[in-house]
């Protein structure tokens, strides 16, 4: 079997979820490479909660909290929020809800988000779905999706890719390195 990990087992009394037996599959992938379309496609077969680290990122800071600022400041420049801040938006997302199986899209975006998440939870994912899209067709498809977001903008745009490259694709290398990477299929019917 794969890693359903009891986090009670592990040293990591800090974290608010140690009393939660959890499965976690985290979704991977560049920005505008389909990640929250196909989490929510995948919600509707197999049971999952899609826990959406951005999303969860946006509504904080637009409830006012003393961390507002700094977020908003983060997105608009495409820059990753220090992970105490998004693994605490994750952790709270997990307990306040009645299942015991998400879909992490989004997170972790870089090492720092890896290894906070790993000590502070004890939790290892069952597997990453990772896709792979091309530049051109992500910078397509977020220019078209008109959600009204500050960084779907072509400057921001750029500035997400390279954080990508040069901090995301290395945890997507490290899951690979274990074996833990699934390359999804995408077939788009006409
Ligand atoms: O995943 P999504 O494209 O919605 O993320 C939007 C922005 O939220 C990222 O560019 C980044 O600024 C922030 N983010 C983050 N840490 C994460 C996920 C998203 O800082 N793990
Ligand atoms: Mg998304």
């Amino acid at each position: 079997m794969g890693t359903v990990i009891d986090a009670a087992t592990k040293d990591n009394d800090g974290s608010a979820l140690a009393s939660k037996k959890v499965t976690i599959i985290f979704v991977l992938g560049g920005p505008g490479s389909g990640k929250g379309t196909q989490c929510a496609n995948i919600v509707q077969h197999y049971g999952y909660t899609h826990l959406s680290a951005g999303d969860l990122l946006r509504a904080e800071r637009d409830s006012g909290s003393e961390n507002g600022t700094m977020i908003d400041n983060m997105i608009a420049e495409g820059k990753i929020v220090p992970s105490e801040v998004t693994i605490k938006l994750l952790e709270r997302a997990i307990l306040e809800t009645d299942n015991d199986k998400f879909l992490i899209d989004g997170f972790p975006r870089n090492e720092e988000n890896r290894a906070a998440f790993e000590s502070v939870t004890g939790i290892e994912p069952e597997f990453v779905l990772f896709f792979d899209c091309s530049e051109e067709e992500m910078t397509r498809r977020l220019l078209s999706r008109n959600q009204g977001r500050t960084d779907d903008n072509i400057e921001t745009i750029k500035k997400r890719f390279k954080v990508y490259m040069e901090s995301s694709l290395p945890v997507i290398e490290y899951y690979n390195s274990k074996g833990k990477v699934r390359r999804p299929i995408i077939y788009i019917c006409p």
